[in-house]
């Protein structure tokens, strides 16, 4: 895997001028159904003491923002408070809700105005799983800056684990002081991998130690908010099952080569079984870059172990989601090329965009321009993603999840169905579905220095 890494040295450096005693993965605050959203630079330590906190912007306070916990099914309300020096807007992604709740600033809704603005979001969240917001207003500053928060939507039934957990991870740019180094969009980044940091947090600090229990199984949710960064985690010692991919169920299995990998946006569940002995420590790593692979954190068990609570046996397997079906036979076919960035012909197509979709470079400005493709409502569309480029793009669509049927002309066995797809260099997927909630809808590169810089653009249902 050939993503460039931007110095992961300077971490250890800080982490190792902290940390005498590891700090643990913290838990995240809840907040109910009905609820404040106030958005507003804050002071938050993210890499301990002796640094100084570092300057974010925050929902709540907190990076990342507050958890929002809801009922599948349960109508989620929430006024966002916008006292910032600029627009913002809300984003909630991954969920299947009406257009106007969407959160794209001039797209779905008027930015939500500085110094003051509001916004009332109000909808019913149709599906379970983990999903999560943030603005889609100068996304790659505003994401960057801290503001980024999960949404978990619960089955009605929990699944039958000890604990029900969530690892935000993200990382950062940080200079000595611990204060972003705020070269946002720099030219280097934007035509490379994207902003990289040098810093990765879990729910927001730079955490060393999860705790665990011999015999405990844990359902682990993972969110990767960061601009850029992929993830590939190696559990040491463990057999971690996906059992959702991006909020949506999928048949248990346990990923391709031990890694799970999560491209910027994408989340997935495992199922997490404690299987090492008491008082063993593992290690999780980040073996997305070969050349440097580096520890996210230590797994440490308890001197004591529980007896496993119940039989291995016991169903893993979760409940869909109502998602309409696509028929193939019935498809409107499209395809869709991605070109740009460096090595890939950048700026030859005008407009000083670095990336383009379909030959069209749109970034934070794509609202002004036609949708590129129309989809007909109800209709199954299939969409050929063509990656001619050198680099790995998450691509995402709103408002619908899409299953992934093949990947370079070969039919998959699994058609995970997900609404963030990452794909690798020169590589091609085939994604299907059913183009049943009307409105413009984004469909963008989730390295948001792609997204700005060209890689952005609208799909028109109906
Ligand atoms: Cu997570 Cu268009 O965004
Ligand atoms: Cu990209």
């Amino acid at each position: 895997m050939r993503v460039p890494d931007a110095g992961l040295s300077r971490r250890r450096a800080l982490q190792g001028l902290c940390a005498l005693v590891a700090t643990p993965v913290p838990a995240l605050a809840e907040l109910p159904a009905t609820t404040t959203l106030r958005v507003a630079p804050a002071h938050q330590s993210l890499v301990g003491i002796p640094h100084p906190d570092t300057a974010v912007w925050a929902y709540n306070g907190t990076v990342p923002g507050p958890l929002l916990r809801v009922r599948q099914g349960q109508r989620l309300a929430v006024r966002v408070v916008n006292e910032l020096a600029e627009d913002t807007s809300v984003h909630w992604h991954g969920l299947r809700i009406p257009n106007a709740m969407d959160g794209v600033p001039h797209l779905t809704q008027p930015p939500i105005a500085a110094g003051g603005g509001r916004f009332d979001y109000s909808f019913v969240c149709p599906d379970a799983g983990t999903f999560w917001y943030h603005p889609h207003s100068r996304a790659q500053v505003q994401v960057e800056r801290g503001l980024h928060g999960a949404l978990i939507v619960d089955e009605p039934e929990p699944l039958p684990v000890d604990r029900d957990l969530l690892w935000v991870l993200d990382d950062w740019r940080l200079a000595r002081d611990a204060q972003i180094v705020e070269n946002f969009g720099a030219m280097p980044d934007a035509a490379h991998a994207g902003r990289l940091g040098n810093t990765v947090t879990l729910n927001g600090e730079l955490a060393q130690r999860f705790d665990v229990e011999a015999g405990e199984r844990i359902r682990l949710r993972l969110l990767n908010v960061a601009n850029a960064r992929i993830f590939a985690l190696d559990f040491e010692g463990h057999t971690p099952y996906v059992i959702a991919l991006d909020g949506m169920p999928c048949a248990p299995h346990e990923p391709q080569g031990g890694l799970v990998v999560l491209g910027p946006g994408m989340r997935a569940d495992l199922i997490l079984e404690a299987v090492g002995g008491p008082g063993t420590r593992h290690r999780v790593l980040d073996r997305f870059s070969r050349r440097d692979s580096y520890e996210v954190l230590g797994l440490h068990y308890a001197d004591s172990a529980r007896k496993p609570s119940r039989p291995k046996a016991a169903p893993l397997r979760l409940p869909a989601n109502p998602v309409p079906e696509p028929d193939l036979d019935q498809a409107q076919r499209h395809v869709l090329t991605m070109n740009g960035g460096m090595m890939g012909g950048m700026g030859m197509r005008g407009a000083g965009g670095i990336w383009a979709l379909n030959g069209r470079s749109m970034g934070d400005e794509s609202h002004r321009h036609p949708p590129l493709l129309t989809l007909a409502l109800g209709r199954t569309q299939l969409i050929e993603l063509r990656n001619e480029t050198a680099w790995w793009h998450p691509m995402h669509l709103h408002g619908h999840s899409f299953r992934i049927v093949a990947r370079n002309g070969k039919a998959l066995a699994r058609h995970d169905l997900v609404d963030t797809t990452l794909l690798p260099p020169r590589e091609t997927v085939q994604i299907a579905f059913v183009a049943d909630n009307p409105g413009d809808w984004m469909f963008h590169c989730h390295v948001l220095e792609h997204a700005a810089s060209g890689m952005m653009a609208s799909f028109r249902v109906g």
